[in-house]
């Protein structure tokens, strides 16, 4: 049986029941996150809380949850579920309005929903383990506010669709400038001669909480050079390695884009070591 919250209970998710009415439902109008959890320890649950508070804050939604009962709320739903790799996923919608009506409601109060879901083991650093991505490519033709994690998340479905239709794990994007921003729902990288490039924060990408937590630890921890550029689709296609990252995947190593294979086709070197860095200190957050 799966618990869920909702709105300050905790049920069997057949029960919980929201509104037609709830601007969730009716404009994708609302914020989420989703936290990994391996044996009850979650990763970056601090810095996941700050950026969905941020996101509530840019949209306007007022919701008074405070870290403390967020970390209720996930370890509820973590002792309240099954498997010991959970994905806590916490969503917050302005709340069920009396009409459909653009402009933000006053006096409503904001939907809150919790649920866990199974997510696959964290990975081993080894390169023998791991089972590589391979991803399609894309324009990326969504909204501005990439930085805002929004509910409504048509463009990346579509983006994501794209990738599955064509038997790949993912889709990396790419903007009018022919550079490469994320993926559908990842963060991406490539190495070249040993270091690592991607996209900087600005409003085409989410700032992943893989991504910070993995350029902290290599800042800290290693002497990689990581330079905060988007790379062109070419320099993409003749990389040495390719990445993607997200709270369900960390750091997953990627062979071939759009059919082409990446370097030789094989896990990189650069992968393993990041790999190695960021289980070893991934809970430091
Ligand atoms: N996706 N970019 C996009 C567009 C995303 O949707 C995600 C996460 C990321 C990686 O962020 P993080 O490292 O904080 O998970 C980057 C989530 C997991 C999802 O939509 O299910």
């Amino acid at each position: 049986m799966t618990t869920v919250y909702l709105n300050g209970d905790y049920m069997p998710m057949e029960e919980a029941k929201i509104s037609p009415m709830d601007r969730g439902f009716l404009f994708g109008d609302g914020i989420y996150e989703v936290i990994p959890s391996y044996s009850g320890k979650m990763v970056g649950f601090g810095p996941h809380i700050d950026r969905m508070i941020d996101g509530l804050a840019a949209i306007g939604i007022n919701c008074n949850l405070s870290h403390a009962d967020y970390q209720q709320i996930c370890d509820q739903l973590i002792a309240g579920n099954e498997g010991d790799n959970l994905g806590i996923y916490l969503h917050v919608s302005r709340g069920t309005d009396t009409k459909r009506h653009h402009a933000y409601p006053d006096n409503v109060a904001p939907t809150v929903y919790g649920f866990a879901f199974a997510i696959p083991d964290a990975n081993v650093p080894d390169k023998g383990a791991i089972k590589p991505y391979e991803c399609s490519l894309t324009q990326d033709m969504r909204w501005k506010r990439c930085g805002i994690k929004s509910t409504a998340l048509l463009g990346n479905v579509m983006h994501f669709q794209k990738g599955h239709s064509e038997g790949n794990g993912e889709t990396i994007l790419f903007n009018e400038e022919n550079k490469i921003t994320e993926g559908s729902a990842v963060n991406a990288y490539i190495v070249k001669n040993g270091k690592i490039i991607t996209a900087p924060l600005t409003e085409q990408i989410l700032p992943g909480i893989t991504r910070l937590i993995l350029l902290d630890v290599l800042a800290k921890y290693s002497d990689i050079e990581v330079e905060e550029r988007a790379p062109t689709v070419e320099e993409l296609l003749d990389a040495d390695e390719v990445w993607i990252t997200s709270s369900s995947k960390e750091i997953a190593p990627v062979t071939k884009v759009d059919g082409k294979l990446i370097g030789d086709g094989t896990v990189g070197d650069v992968w393993l070591a990041a790999q190695t860095l960021y289980t070893k200190h991934k809970y430091e957050y």
